[in-house]
């Protein structure tokens, strides 16, 4: 039976402008996605019986417990729409090995399915483009299509319509991971709730961020990293603040959450400054743990 793995990054959004809720229920977004050496990996081994089937493998026991095993699981999902759009009749054994933090406003969810649909087209040799697999990816979620592309990319529409940016440098990530996720459909009706009775403006893409990854200037990117989705994850979450603070105080170039949270991103200007971060933040009530990476990296990848 044909195996085949793939190896998916998280993001972290450089930018997160936020928009009034749309009559489809979702928020605009003007976001700059940037993929990060932090990976999930999803292996598909084709059945012929047709069942769709999943284990998933952590370290992290409690988080074992949020990831379903079953239908509602995406990389499922995924699999069932590339097969009924390839008109397929076979069925996969998917393993996902879990690094990205579950919950932690790093789309490991996507990641997972955006891997499902590279790993079972190569499994079931079903041959879709990257380009014909991106409307598959639309459907699964918002973050779906960047984590196909990876890299860095502007995220219009509610996240999903992927253009690309001119970027240049290599850039020290610090993250703070959080002992329990946070959902992101409640982190946006925060937002809507803390908002209600406000003009929303569209959201924006700073230029001044634009500018600093033009030039590959990580100070600049720190100064101009920015998150509309802060005040309602601190409304939630009131003790990332002193995560935040801690991280700022050690010298970060720039601090925000990662997507809706819980997870908290620091930029550091290199190898030495990132453990100087990281020491700093094991002090923090809220994080359960710390993790440095690096990013750009690519996207979803058979391995
Ligand atoms: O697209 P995805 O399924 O990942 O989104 C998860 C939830 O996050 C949505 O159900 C919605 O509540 C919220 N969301 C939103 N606006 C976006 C993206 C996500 O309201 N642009």
């Amino acid at each position: 039976m044909s195996t085949t793995t793939v190896r998916v990054p998280a993001k972290v959004n450089l930018c997160l402008g936020v928009g009034p809720m749309r009559a489809d229920g979702y928020h605009p977004l003007a976001t700059v996605y940037q993929a990060v050496d932090l990976h999930d990996e999803v292996r598909a081994t084709a059945r012929d019986d047709g069942a769709i089937l999943v284990a998933v493998h952590t370290d992290n026991r409690s988080e074992l417990a949020l990831v379903p095993e079953d239908d509602d699981n995406l990389a499922v999902r995924a699999a069932r729409v590339l097969r009924d759009h390839a008109g397929v009749s076979a069925g996969v054994d998917l393993a996902i090995r879990k690094v990205i933090p579950v919950a932690g406003g790093m789309a490991g969810g996507s990641a997972n399915a955006a891997a499902a649909l590279v790993a079972c087209n190569d499994a079931w040799g079903t041959g879709l483009t990257r380009a014909e697999l991106e409307p598959l990816a639309t459907t699964l979620g918002s973050d779906v299509p960047f984590l196909l592309h990876g890299g860095n990319a502007v995220g219009g529409g509610r996240g999903e319509m992927i253009s690309p940016v001119l970027a240049r440098g290599s850039y020290h990530w610090v993250f703070a991971i959080a002992a329990e996720g946070l959902s992101t459909t409640a982190v946006y009706a925060e937002f809507d709730r803390i908002n209600a009775g406000h003009d929303v403006p569209d959201p924006v893409v700073p230029d001044a961020l634009l500018a600093a990854l033009r030039a590959g200037d990580a100070e600049a990117l720190g100064l101009a990293l920015s998150n509309d989705l802060t005040e309602a994850a601190l409304s939630l979450r009131p003790e990332l603040e002193e995560t935040l603070d801690i991280g700022i105080e050690a010298g970060a170039l720039g601090a925000t959450l990662s997507g809706s949270g819980p997870t908290a991103m620091f930029l550091a200007s290199g190898e030495q400054h990132s453990l100087d971060i990281s020491f700093a933040l094991s002090s923090a009530a809220a994080c359960a743990d710390v993790v440095q990476s690096r990013g750009p990296v690519s996207g979803a990848r058979i391995i």
